[in-house]
């Protein structure tokens, strides 16, 4: 059974991943903030006759990385994968940006991966076929009016799992970048003037990563862009 730990759990594209992982194979290790809607998510995993645990946390507080990591390893007793996607998009042109925002952003966005991944690779090391996948954007690479801070933070991201896929190369451990595109989830207002119908759904995304997910140990999957059909909103 694959121990894997899924950021960012308790709604959309995570979620989405554990009721995909859900069944015989997985110990899945689910993150997040929201209690009630970590433990629904949890339910549903358990309803399928899978195995997971919900571990409510703040990733964007000091020390709160390496204390997901430790309960982790206490409820598993092992890592074979982390998958950093818990994020938060917000939009502001450069006139509205502040050190709040700024702050905000890179927390979650960035920080909190690297943090996650430092404290995780001493339980991944060693371990045959051991992964990280980090759930960036399309906006790292494409350019959004008023998406500025939020694509500073997913190229950080994408530039970060470069170095960090080759840093680990010798270590049997694979970093895999997926980049979705505009996706329904919660991160759009409820207000949002984009067609959410031209939208991927979050399914469509946890395909792509469990697909990386089950790469065999001789492939890295090293980059997996999500698109909606009809192209960029
Ligand atoms: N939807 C899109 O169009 C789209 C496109 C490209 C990339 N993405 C990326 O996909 C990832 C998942 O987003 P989503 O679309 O599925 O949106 P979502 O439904 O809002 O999911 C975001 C998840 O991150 C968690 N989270 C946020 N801040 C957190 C914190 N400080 N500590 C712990 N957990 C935190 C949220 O849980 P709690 O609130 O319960 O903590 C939630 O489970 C993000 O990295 C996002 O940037 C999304």
């Amino acid at each position: 059974m694959r121990t894997i730990l899924i950021t960012g759990a308790s709604s959309g594209i995570g979620a989405a991943l554990a009721d995909r992982l859900a069944g015989p194979d997985h110990h899945l290790l689910l993150v997040a903030r929201r209690k009630e809607r970590l433990a629904e998510v949890v339910q549903g995993v358990v309803a399928k006759g899978g195995t997971a645990h919900g571990i409510c946390a703040n990733l964007a507080d000091v020390g709160a990385p390496a204390l997901v990591i430790d309960e982790a390893v206490r409820l598993a007793g092992g890592l074979s994968a982390v998958v950093n996607n818990a994020g938060i998009f917000e939009t502001a042109g450069i006139g509205a940006l502040n050190a709040e925002h700024l702050d905000r952003l890179f927390s979650i966005n960035v920080q909190a991966p690297m943090l996650l991944t430092q404290a995780a690779l001493p339980h991944l090391r060693g371990r045959q076929g051991g992964q990280i996948v980090n759930v960036s954007s399309i906006a790292a690479e494409s350019a959004f009016p008023g998406c500025g801070a939020y694509a500073a933070t997913k190229a950080a991201l994408e530039a970060w799992s470069r170095c960090l896929r080759e840093e680990l190369r010798g270590a049997r451990v694979r970093v895999t970048v997926v980049a979705p595109g505009a996706t329904d989830t919660e991160v759009w207002p409820a207000d949002t003037t984009h067609d959410r119908t031209r939208m991927c759904r979050a399914a469509d995304v946890a395909e792509a990563i469990a697909f990386a997910l089950a790469a065999p140990v001789t492939a890295s999957i090293d980059r997996l862009v999500v698109m909606p059909p009809g192209g960029p909103l």
